[in-house]
């Protein structure tokens, strides 16, 4: 098997194995809520795309994607909580069963925002599916509904998540020792 040569240096907090097992989890807990519904999968750019992509196929229900990407005016390791929204779904969201698919909470001020944004065009549900969650960091007093994991307060990458757009390839979620930031 090819080696992914910065796995190596960086310390593993969850391996794939662990994520697809929570992933499908997710995904049979989704299905037996919305039964016999459809549900619209809205993930943020760019971290949620991969999670998106497992989530979505261990969900056993009529599903569509759309994506949405906001800016934050902030550090590289950080939202400021300005957010800014650079692209918006392409479908009507109104009385649709939408899930917001996020990569990681951590102050919860993205996803306020966005929770705002959606409950404004009326949809019938509104859910937040999140693959990890930094409840110590929390600012805006948002809750997912869906969680992966929940972790310390450490900046992780891998499997989506960044850090100055390198990692995201990263199979696993590893944690970025602080002089590697
Ligand atoms: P929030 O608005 O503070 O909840 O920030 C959420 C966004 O910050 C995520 O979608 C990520 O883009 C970024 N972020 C927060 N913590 C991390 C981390 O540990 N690694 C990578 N990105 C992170």
């Amino acid at each position: 098997m090819p080696s992914t040569a910065p796995t190596v240096q960086l310390k593993v907090l969850y391996t794939r194995e662990q994520i697809a097992r929570r992933v499908a989890e997710l995904g049979a807990e989704i299905s037996r809520d919305f039964a016999g519904q459809s549900v619209v999968l809205v993930g943020v750019l760019k971290g949620a795309s991969i999670f998106l992509g497992d989530l979505a196929r261990q969900i056993s229900l009529d599903a569509t994607f759309d994506f949405i990407s906001v800016s934050s005016y902030g550090t590289e390791k950080q939202s400021s909580g300005e957010v800014r929204l650079v692209k918006d779904v392409d479908q009507s969201i109104q009385d649709r069963n939408i899930i917001l698919v996020e990569d990681i909470l951590d102050t919860g001020l993205t996803i306020s925002f966005l929770r705002k944004k959606f409950l404004a065009h009326q949809p019938r549900t509104l859910k937040i599916a999140a693959l990890l969650d930094k409840v110590s960091r929390r600012i805006a007093p948002v809750t997912a509904d869906y969680v992966g994991f929940v972790i310390p307060d450490e900046f992780v990458v891998g499997y989506g998540l960044d850090y100055a757009e390198r990692y995201r390839n990263l199979p696993d979620v590893c944690v970025l020792p602080p002089e590697m930031q």
